[in-house]
């Protein structure tokens, strides 16, 4: 949990990807859903939200998505870019 935000980080081989956890339809753990391809299916109704770009696709008609994070490796370790954004609401929730 990063700004309190819960973020999936995806193990694609080649590269990592991040999303929020949540998924747009009821709010089920990304992370625990199954990869395919670019991919991932929500582990509580199947719904199917692409990775790189956080669009749902399947159901096709829903026009959802989740927000998507850019990742790069630094010395072996995974970072993931949030917007400051998320770090200013936080603030402002504490002050
Ligand atoms: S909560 Fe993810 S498909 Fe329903």
């Amino acid at each position: 949990m990063l700004a309190r935000r819960e973020i999936a980080l995806f193990n694609l081989g080649d590269r990592f990807l991040a999303t929020d956890n949540r998924c747009p339809h009821k709010g089920g753990p990304l992370c625990d859903g199954i990869v395919a391809g670019d991919s991932v299916v929500c582990p509580l109704h199947g719904w199917k939200v692409r990775l790189d770009s956080g669009m749902v696709e399947g159901p096709a008609s829903s026009g959802a998505c989740v927000a998507t994070y850019p990742t790069r490796i630094e010395d072996g370790i995974v970072c993931v870019e949030l917007p400051v954004s998320l770090f200013e609401a936080r603030e402002r929730e504490v002050a």
